[in-house]
């Protein structure tokens, strides 16, 4: 049955002392374990996929493409590098390898022949250089 409503009825009245009201307590956001999973795999240097190489004061990243030469795969991944005769005559092609020299290849006679030293200073023949067919830790 339904009370019927008075002036009376809605005054307050005395206060009935209630429950405590929960302190808010500041707790922070849970760790995203994704984001910190991926920080700790993110690669090290050891394992970056890219052979970087200049060539004419020109910058390019090129993913590494085991068994292929350093220049098809460069030109398949849409990296402009010049070249020319493609059998290590020219020297059109010639780079510098800043990083990853490790996953390519030894340098072959045409390369020892037209680079020489320069060599020791991190220059390939993009079309005579490859990754290795595995690809190794630097
Ligand atoms: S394109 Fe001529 S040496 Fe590579």
């Amino acid at each position: 049955m339904r009370k019927p409503l008075t002036v009376g009825s809605l005054i307050a009245g005395p206060t009935v002392p209630s429950a405590p009201t929960p302190q808010l307590v500041h707790t922070p956001p849970p760790a995203r374990p994704r984001q910190e999973a991926r920080r700790s795999a993110a690669p090290s240097s050891s394992t970056n996929p890219f052979v970087h190489v200049t060539q004419r004061g020109q910058r390019f990243s090129v993913r590494m493409a085991p068994g292929q030469s350093l220049l098809s795969a460069a030109l398949s991944q849409g990296q402009a590098l010049s070249y020319k005769c493609l059998q290590g005559h020219c020297g059109k092609c010639c780079v510098q390898v800043t990083t990853g020299s490790s996953s390519l290849t030894k340098p072959n006679a045409r390369e020892q022949e037209k680079l020489g030293r320069k060599l020791a200073q991190g220059y390939r023949l993009a079309c005579q250089s490859s990754f290795s067919s595995t690809l190794q830790r630097q």
